[in-house]
């Protein structure tokens, strides 16, 4: 069964994955900004390691193409080596942006494409 989004009413920059065959109930989120930063990326903990969030961050990236976006970005902290493999796995590569924050280092990750407008 193919897996799909849906976005929050009340917050249209929410959006919820999908994998029906697996629980009726979201499996994970993100949240798409007017600016076409990606941010807030989740699988939920115990259906992580299933090939959902590389399913996740594609439809993200799918649903920005939609919304007339030609670049998706987003910030992942430099520790974060599950997020990285995932991103870099799927084309994203350094701006040279960063900082750090809270958490600590963070780095600015860019994928483009041609928008679907
Ligand atoms: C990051 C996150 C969304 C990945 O979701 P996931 O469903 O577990 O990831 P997938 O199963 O789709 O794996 C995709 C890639 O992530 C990396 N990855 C996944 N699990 C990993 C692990 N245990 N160790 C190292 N890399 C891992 C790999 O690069 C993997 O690609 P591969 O299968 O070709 O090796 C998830 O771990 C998560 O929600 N983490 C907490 C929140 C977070 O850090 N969000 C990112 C903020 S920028």
């Amino acid at each position: 069964m193919p897996r799909h989004l849906t976005f929050d009413l009340e917050k249209p920059w929410r959006w919820y994955l999908h994998a029906p065959e697996i629980i009726s109930t979201p499996v994970g989120r993100a949240n798409l900004a007017p600016s076409g930063y990606l941010w807030g990326v989740e699988v939920y903990e115990e259906w992580r390691g299933r090939g959902l969030g590389r399913e996740l961050v594609r439809l993200m990236i799918a649903a920005a193409k939609q919304q007339g976006h030609c670049f998706v970005r987003l910030r992942v902290h430099a520790t974060n080596d599950v997020a990285l493999g995932l991103y870099i796995g799927l084309g994203f590569s350094p701006t040279g942006l960063e900082g750090t924050d809270s958490v600590g280092p963070w780095i600015e990750l860019e994928l483009e494409f041609e928008s679907d407008e």
